[in-house]
């Protein structure tokens, strides 16, 4: 699993409206997870989805795996209810907890799969004395809080510094990208060591919204670009 390559499409980018229908196409076009942005308007200036929705998509008959990606501050109460609703993994910002070990040791006593985020000024030393209770190591090549930004280049040498940490544990942790992720740059990506790809606008931003097939394209190309990598 940790040297599969998964694309993980940001439902931050879908027509909410059609939210489920657009879940069914993302995964129907081979997509592997589902990334689903939480954001308060406290910790990250813009307001999205909560468990409720997560559970939403489990009703509506969702089996892939759901990657939370908490925007929200404090982190620890709203946990258990991500969990409840489905969550495979959860993942959050350190500066968003303050007791960042017990965080992790939450999500995991909980059954879920448990990640730290790194906005782009964040360092990596975060991780340092935590590696054996992580799952995910999601790096922000943008700032948090909306879709549509620009990948921020230093971010692929981030990327190369985060791969030697994870190959220097030995431990199965993925190494997820989140922001700016287009097909025109995901090989770079891939060769700086990510294994998890999050695109939002790039990829709920393609084809025509009456295709029901709009999806394909994007995620082959974005599968052929990897495949690039050897
Ligand atoms: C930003 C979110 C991202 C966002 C990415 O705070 O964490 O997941 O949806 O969107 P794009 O791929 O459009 O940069
Ligand atoms: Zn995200």
């Amino acid at each position: 699993m940790s040297n599969q390559n998964l694309i993980a499409p940001s439902i931050l980018s879908a027509d909410f409206a059609r939210l489920g229908e657009e879940v069914n196409h993302v995964l129907a076009s081979g997509a592997d997870i589902v990334h689903f942005d939480v954001m308060d308007n406290h910790y990250v200036p813009n307001l999205t989805i909560g468990p409720l929705v997560c559970k939403a998509l489990r009703k509506h008959g969702v089996t892939a795996p759901i990657d939370v990606h908490l925007m929200v501050k404090p982190v620890d109460r709203i946990i258990p209810d991500f969990v409840d609703a489905g969550a495979t993994y959860i993942t959050f910002h350190p500066e968003a907890s303050e007791h960042v070990d017990r965080t992790l040791q939450l999500i995991r006593s909980l059954g879920c799969k448990a990640g730290l985020v790194f906005n782009p000024a964040t360092p990596l030393s975060y991780m340092d004395y935590v590696m054996d209770k992580l799952d995910m190591v999601l790096l922000m090549s943008v700032n948090p809080g909306f879709g549509g930004q620009a990948f921020i280049p230093s971010t692929l040498k981030k990327l190369r510094e985060a791969r030697a940490r994870i190959d220097e544990s030995g431990l199965p942790i993925r190494l997820e990208i989140d922001g700016g992720v287009k097909v025109d740059n995901i090989l770079e990506i891939k060769q700086a060591g990510a294994d998890t790809f999050v695109a939002g606008s790039a990829i709920f931003g393609a084809g025509q919204s009456t295709d029901p097939n709009r999806y394909d394209s994007v995620i082959a190309t974005m599968r052929d670009e990897i495949a690039k990598a050897g």
